[in-house]
């Protein structure tokens, strides 16, 4: 097994989901390295097609791989979706990181989500609470696939010798990401909302649940920034968590964005809507000892995020 520091220098590198959110901002920051880039679309090579991935890893033989390829969604798509969440992201996980082992691949870098942490596990979320009580009913199917990768990752390293690692981002949020009105993420979600209201003059925007729960974001860019970093520095089968290890109160965080899109109405909470887990605060103590923080702040991060939403989202310069 190779071990850290590992060069990424002149090297082949596939990213799995490129034109995704994660994937994308990944594409951004490898630009900055001095690496081939590998990217197959989805008509190409569809990931769940185990056939079809053993043949391109065969034929293209990449050295490294950010595995960012994933079925994804906020609590709505979890929740109603739960066949596909468990089956595509099992699937997903076993063809790429088999195909990486057969191919002799250098190193790859899977990439789980704060999911896969116990409902109760004690805030903030330590990288070794995984697997040590319930997870959240809502979205069970994707982190029972996504600890189903983790354990992959896991045995390829003490059965094969593959220096292959697992990292936990939490919420993430940015350009590329998914504006749909009942499958997104909170971030983009509101963002959504609160813009459509500012330009139908709306006097008042709903959000879902109580207001009460507690979520930390990262700026996607800052997340692509920490996996190379930890592709570059980092090779030991403990995951790593990724965040900025502070959360805010979905309640604060709705005024925050009503403010940065330049809504002035009132906020209403729809508590039919289900809360999902209470807190989700990851402890970013490892990944601070292996030498990287998060850089931009919400404001920023949100300011960058509505000005690609106005771009990148149909008919929202119309709006
Ligand atoms: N977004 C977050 O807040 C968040 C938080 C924690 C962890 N993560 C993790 O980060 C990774 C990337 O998430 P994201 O937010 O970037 O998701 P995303 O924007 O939905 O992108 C997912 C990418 O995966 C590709 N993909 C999905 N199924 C595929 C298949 N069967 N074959 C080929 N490609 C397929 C999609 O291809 P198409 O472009 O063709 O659809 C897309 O490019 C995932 O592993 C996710 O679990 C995300």
């Amino acid at each position: 097994m190779a071990s850290a520091p590992f060069e990424l220098k002149g090297k082949s590198v596939y990213v799995a989901g490129h034109r995704g959110m994660v994937g994308s901002a990944l594409v951004r920051r490898l630009e900055r390295e001095d690496v081939r880039l590998v990217t197959v679309t989805r008509g190409e090579v569809d990931l769940c097609n185990q056939a079809a991935v053993f043949d391109w890893f065969a034929k293209v033989r990449p050295q490294v791989i950010f595995l960012a390829a994933a079925k994804v969604g906020g609590i709505v798509a979890n929740d109603t979706l739960r066949a596909e969440f468990i089956y595509d992201n099992i699937a997903i996980a076993a063809n790429v990181i088999q195909a990486a082992h057969q191919n002799g691949a250098e190193k790859l870098m899977f990439l789980g989500s704060s999911c896969i942490y116990p409902k109760l596990a004690p805030q903030p979320l330590r990288e070794d609470s995984v697997l040590t009580g319930p997870l959240e009913p809502t979205n069970e199917p994707y982190a029972i696939a996504k600890i189903a990768g983790i354990k992959m990752v896991e045995a390829y390293r003490s059965q094969y010798g593959c220096d292959f690692i697992s990292v936990m981002p939490t919420n993430l949020y940015g350009p590329g990401d998914n504006y749909h009105p009942e499958m997104s993420h909170v971030v983009a979600a509101l963002i959504r909302r609160f813009h459509e209201a500012k330009v139908s003059g709306a006097k008042n925007v709903v959000v879902w649940g109580t207001g009460t729960p507690r979520r930390e974001f990262l700026y996607v860019d800052d997340m692509a920034d920490a996996c190379v970093h930890l592709m570059k520095t980092y090779s030991s089968p403990e995951l790593v968590n990724i965040g900025t290890g502070e959360d805010i109160a979905i309640a604060e965080f709705a005024r925050v964005v009503a403010d940065i899109v330049g809504y002035s109405g009132e906020i209403s909470f729809d508590t039919s809507r289900p809360d999902g887990t209470p807190r989700k605060l990851l402890d970013v103590s490892r990944l601070a000892k292996l030498g990287w923080r998060a850089t931009t702040s919400l404001r920023d991060g949100l300011k960058r995020a509505y000005a690609a939403y106005q771009v990148e989202a149909p008919g929202a310069a119309q709006r």
